[in-house]
């Protein structure tokens, strides 16, 4: 765990240049709009270590497998985030010397992420290695109102010389990933031109052939007398290299503007066209103007989403750099998009979809963005439904069931650990609870007969075949699976999937019921070769499923082996061994009793209303003790029990947990990319652990409670068309309508009609 970020209630500031920590500055600082991101890398030449990192949304690669082992049934490829052009590149030099602070004594050195109005900026004084002192300030956005835009003012003053410059903006695409399996370049030049008006470079990816066009413009204003330009290109690089003179204690400022134009928008011969237009408009409208209406677009996003925590900066500062970095990774706007574990912020995880997009990111952007928005994650998957049953034939399966991949970009699987591609299978179920929980919480019934039942069948046929009937407990089981707790593999009767397998049969039974007659449905039965027998079998399952249970604890059993495992406290373990996982061998784990994240306590948060709150507490204190919260998805379930339970300091505890993990690095990964899809839990965390925030047969609950280190809190959401704002302070909660129709709703389970424009005060529980 680090500590090297000031704490602030709306910016993240680093002050004083540690190259070791300059990667995970690097993702912390990192910039996105939705349709491109940026890592926090230097604009100025930089030697020391860096990830070099701009991701294009919906652009990968099928990386080939790499593997010890083949076993059939696995993916061809690992689809991955491109690292595309380094837009942002300027190289400066005095007098033929590099400025790179790898090798200047750097004086002074702040970094600062306004995250109200969506810049970074840097600012240092630096020795070079001749005696030359300068400084500079840097601002840059990726933005929010252009979002095929990128644009920086850079501003150089030398402190105490006067001499020769040379400044060399330029577009790079001769960029590697650093997760290439066979250390391969992933991007082919298609063409390219160096111009002071205008220069590009168009690149292909090899095999997917995605064509992306960036490009740039600058202007060099203040202390600085051009003596010459000259332009330079090579393969998949053109640059324009700027000679002058500057004088000591003159500023000068590079304005440069870029734009990352990709073909999943435009014809691959508009891209440079598209791409020159969004260039020339951005560089006549000025940074200074595009900054503006950027500040105007991120103020719209906090007036929807933002969430403010009174008496407590560090915990303020955590949620709000959480809300912005969803806010910057996905818009909604395009249903082939798709929320990676690292968002714009890094390469691992191939940057492709997860269960995390439904398990954790659905509930923030449900309430915080338009409807349009979760729909279209919801209707991701409805399109990826062909490769689903596609996935699930390759591995024995038939009928139309579907399995939906572990990881995907375009509906394919590419995980290739067996372990989790062919056994962490409870994923299915997670995008089957996603189908409810979007209509449960928009009211969009007909999302169900559209598109909803398609994917329910087809994954509840998945289930029918996966559980096998066992003859010696006269019950079905599930053999052979990897729960959300990775640190145990191939076991049966995990709980949690079997589990959620159950729901997703009964949900889907009760949708066929809903529509029973209809010629939607029948329609929907020709196209699936639908049989109503097939429900006889289902309801087969429900009925007869074994679920373990141990009487003694009381407890639902996570596997069948679980209790003959030795089962200690993680506080066993002795210091300096944690994390387990980059201490002790696989082998080690795999026996341990120690879990990595919430498993069976997965199923008791979603399912809650099935438990009464003793055999919530018996379970937590039984799973919880032998958590090692290992995932950065941990904390927050385990945040949102606590809060049921009354446990008020666990619960601040893992919120602090999941709402810093990448400020403070507390897992010593964010040097990788951030965790962006867990931030979408520390959303949860707050408004469904201490707002007691609940949507039920599509009404909305509250039960608040104020952690006893704040002194108030607020935050917005958005519920079937009202603004409402809810706000608790020491022993008083107090719902605000911000829209014009009344909404029942429920707080410390009692219902109230609150009315257009009009507000509930109550006193806190
Ligand atoms: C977790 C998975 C998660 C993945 C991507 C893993 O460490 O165990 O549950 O889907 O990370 O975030």
């Amino acid at each position: 765990m680090k500590n090297y970020i000031k704490h602030h209630p709306w910016s993240i500031i680093e002050e004083g240049f540690v190259p070791e920590y300059n990667q995970i500055s690097e993702s912390i600082f990192s910039l996105g709009n939705g349709m491109f991101g940026q890592r926090a890398n230097f604009e100025e030449q930089y030697s020391g270590e860096s990830l070099q990192g701009n991701y294009v949304a919906g652009v990968y690669y099928p990386d080939k497998t790499r593997v010890g082992w083949w076993k059939n049934g696995y993916p061809e490829y690992f689809a991955k985030v491109l690292n595309a052009a380094n837009w942002i590149g300027i190289h400066i030099s005095f007098e033929d010397e590099a400025l790179d602070l790898a090798t200047c004594e750097v004086e002074h050195f702040r970094r600062e992420l306004n995250m109200k109005e969506g810049w970074l900026k840097r600012e240092f004084t630096a020795k070079m290695p001749s005696g030359k002192r300068v400084k500079v300030e840097a601002t840059r956005i990726c933005s929010m109102a252009r979002t095929k835009v990128g644009a920086l003012s850079y501003q150089v003053t030398p402190l105490n010389f006067s001499g020769v410059a040379r400044i060399v903006p330029f577009v790079d695409f001769d960029v590697i990933n650093a997760d290439s399996n066979y250390d391969e370049k992933f991007w082919n030049e298609q063409h390219r031109k160096a111009s002071h008006d205008f220069s590009y470079v168009v690149a292909s990816t090899k095999k997917t052939d995605f064509w992306v066009a960036t490009g740039m413009k600058f202007n060099i204003s203040g202390g600085f007398s051009m003596e010459s330009a000259q332009e330079f290109e090579r393969e998949k690089y053109v640059e324009v290299a700027v000679t002058g003179r500057v004088e000591e204690g003159k500023p000068l400022t590079i304005e440069k503007y870029a734009a990352n134009i990709s073909s999943m928008y435009f014809a691959k011969t508009q891209l440079v066209e598209v791409c020159e237009k969004e260039v020339l408009e951005a560089a006549q409208v000025g940074f200074d103007k595009l900054l503006l209406e950027h500040k105007e677009a991120w103020a719209a996003k906090w007036q929807m989403s933002d969430i403010v925590i009174d008496g407590d900066v560090s915990a303020q500062q955590g949620i709000r750099f959480n809300i912005f970095q969803l806010n910057q990774t996905y818009t909604g706007e395009d249903e082939r998009l798709n929320i990676g574990p690292k968002g714009f912020t890094g390469e691992k995880y191939g940057g492709s979809t997860y269960w995390d997009t439904e398990a954790y990111c659905l509930a923030f952007y449900l309430a915080t963005s338009d409807k349009q928005v979760a729909r279209n994650l919801v209707l991701y998957r409805y399109k990826h439904l062909q490769k689903a049953i596609e996935n699930a034939q390759k591995l024995g399966f038939t009928n139309g069931a579907a399995l939906y991949p572990m990881v995907t970009m375009n509906g394919e699987e590419c995980h290739n650990e067996w372990e989790i591609t062919f056994e962490e299978i409870h994923r299915n179920g997670a995008i089957a609870y996603a189908i409810y929980d979007y209509i449960n919480y928009h009211g969009d019934e007909d999302y169900l007969i559209d598109y909803g039942l398609e994917v329910l069948i087809a994954i509840s046929r998945f289930w029918a075949q996966r559980v096998h009937w066992s003859k010696q407990k006269g019950q079905y089981v599930m053999h052979g699976v990897t729960g959300p707790n990775e640190y145990e593999n191939n076991v049966n009767n995990n709980w949690y999937t079997s589990k959620i397998a159950l729901w997703t049969l009964q949900y889907t039974l009760e949708g066929l019921q809903k529509y029973k007659g209809t010629t939607q449905l029948n329609e929907l039965f020709q196209k699936l070769n639908f049989k109503e027998a097939e429900t006889e079998k289902w309801q087969h399952i429900l009925d007869n499923m074994y679920l373990g249970y141990d009487e003694k604890r009381g407890v639902f059993l996570q596997q069948d082996g679980f209790l003959d495992k030795e089962l200690m406290p993680v506080s066993d373990i002795p210091a300096g061994q944690r994390p387990i996982n980059q201490n002790w061998s696989w082998d080690r784990i795999l026996r341990s009793c120690f879990i990595k994240q919430a498993d069976t306590l997965q199923g008791i948060y979603l399912f809650e209303d099935e438990f009464d709150l003793e055999t919530i507490e018996r379970n937590f204190d039984f799973y919880e003790p032998m958590t090692v919260h290992e995932s950065s998805l941990s904390p927050c379930v385990h945040a949102i029990l606590a809060s049921k339970l009354g446990r008020k300091e666990k619960a601040y505890e893992m919120y602090l947990r999941t709402a810093r993990l990448d400020l403070d690095d507390y897992n010593n990964d964010t040097e990788d990319g951030c965790h962006t899809t867990s931030m979408a839990g520390t959303w949860m965390a707050f408004a469904k652990g201490f707002a007691g925030m609940r949507v039920r047969s599509g009404e909305l609950y509250f039960s608040p409670y104020l952690p006893d280190h704040w002194d108030g809190y607020s935050f917005k959401i958005k519920f079937r068309e009202r603004n409402l704002t809810i706000k608790a302070t020491k022993g008083h909660v107090t719902i605000m309508n911000e829209s014009a129709d009344d909404l029942g709703i429920y707080l410390f389970d009692k219902k109230y009609e609150l009315a257009g424009n009009g507000k509930i005060d109550a006193p806190m529980n």
